[in-house]
């Protein structure tokens, strides 16, 4: 099965991390995010993968090279302007099977696409889209359906107060080829708002399905996702690393301080004595926690270095930065690669702090 993924998007309400990263590379756990995404395509029978990138295409190639570490082969399709997600898609036709899946490239979950796939297949449907219900449909494309499945509605991001129904679409369709006559060259278009309202009647489908669904676009839900991969909310292949102590520590770490799972520490991590780590933490590489410290529902991403009686909570660190003593983290705060923050500072609030930013000892407080 062949399958086109969508990752031209900038990320934006992700930076700082997404400063010096594209969003689908950004590591999430102990694996880049995209990772997540090829794994659980590769368990439905997905071998055959064309990324379409726009921003910083050749980082995502960098990483993850030509898949065949996944069992997959890799193809990337760059775009000369943004064409939008249908736009897009017409730039991979000549790559294009006869069938074929399209996923955004920014949910986490565990949607059942072999059913998805077999459904498509009994209605004949020349698309049809997963669908996940969420509590507050307007940032999302809504959904209303017919008794037998087929799209009734579709509303792309609907303004009005009462929604008639939580079903979203989940960003993961089985289409057919003959879509892209629906779709003009040499432009942008959005698949939402100019292909689904055109296929309403004939031949949209949805698939209801009530698994895990995120969509990781903000450091809230970045760290969200972190803690379902951890918890073994969604099904990924971390649950396995995690085993039954639901702990997953890399070789060559450190530990005289406390590890409370569930927690991911990555190889060469050192945790000092009276330091305290979990529950609901994943540090990266070579991470060093300094005496007395506490890192509990955080990331903390490879090298950077927390001083000696820190607090970090609820909040994102990137790698390579420096972390002076006695300073709070919190708040949903996130920290860019390579900050370099002084003793005794407090941030908080879901503040942003971009690469490279130096802030002096005693700079901030709340
Ligand atoms: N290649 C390429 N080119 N990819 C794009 C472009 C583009 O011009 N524009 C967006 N994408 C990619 C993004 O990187 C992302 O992976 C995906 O397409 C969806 O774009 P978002 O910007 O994240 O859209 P959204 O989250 O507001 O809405 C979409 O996803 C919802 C589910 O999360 C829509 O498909 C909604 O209908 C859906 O409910
Ligand atoms: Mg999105």
């Amino acid at each position: 099965m062949q399958a086109v993924i969508l990752v031209g998007g900038e990320g934006t309400r992700l930076r700082p991390l997404t400063s010096t990263l594209p969003k689908p590379v950004v590591p999430l756990v102990d694996r880049p995010f995209i990772a997540f995404m090829l794994e659980w395509l590769r368990a439905h029978g997905v071998d055959d993968v064309i990324m379409s990138c726009g921003f910083l295409a050749t980082a995502v190639r960098d990483v993850l090279g030509d898949g065949s570490r996944l069992g997959i082969r890799l193809r990337f399709v760059e775009e000369p302007d943004p064409r939008g997600t249908a736009g897009a898609l017409k730039l991979a036709e000549p790559m294009l099977d006869e069938r074929f899946l399209m996923l955004n490239g920014d949910v986490l979950t565990d949607i059942d696409l072999t059913r998805q796939i077999a459904q498509h297949e009994a209605t004949g449907a020349t698309a049809t889209l997963a669908l996940v219900p969420v509590a507050d449909p307007s940032a999302y494309g809504l959904v209303i359906l017919e008794e037998d499945r087929s799209v009734r509605d579709f509303v792309e991001k609907p303004s009005s107060k009462e929604l008639p129904s939580n079903l979203i679409s989940a960003g993961a369709y089985v289409l057919e080829r003959t879509i892209l006559e629906l779709v003009p060259a040499d432009r942008n278009v959005s698949i939402e708002r100019e292909v689904w309202p055109l296929l309403v009647g004939k031949g949209l489908y949805g698939f209801p399905s009530d698994s895990y669904w995120l969509d990781i676009g903000t450091p809230a839900r970045y760290l969200q996702g972190t803690f379902d991969i951890i918890e073994g909310n969604v099904e990924t292949a971390v649950r396995e690393r995690l085993g039954s102590d639901w702990l997953a520590i890399g070789e060559g770490a450190q530990l005289d301080g406390r590890v409370v799972p569930p927690a991911v520490l990555g190889q060469g991590v050192r945790v000092a004595e009276g330091a305290h780590v979990g529950s609901l933490a994943v540090l990266g590489a070579d991470v060093s926690v300094g005496a007395g410290s506490i890192v509990e529902r955080a990331v903390v991403l490879g090298g950077t270095q927390i001083g000696a009686g820190c607090e970090l909570r609820d909040c994102i660190v990137a790698a390579g930065c420096r972390i002076g003593d006695h300073t709070q983290i919190s708040g949903g705060a996130v920290l860019g690669e390579g900050v370099n923050v002084g003793a005794d500072n407090v941030i908080t609030r879901g503040a942003r702090i971009f690469p490279g930013v130096a802030l002096p000892d005693g700079a901030i407080e709340f």
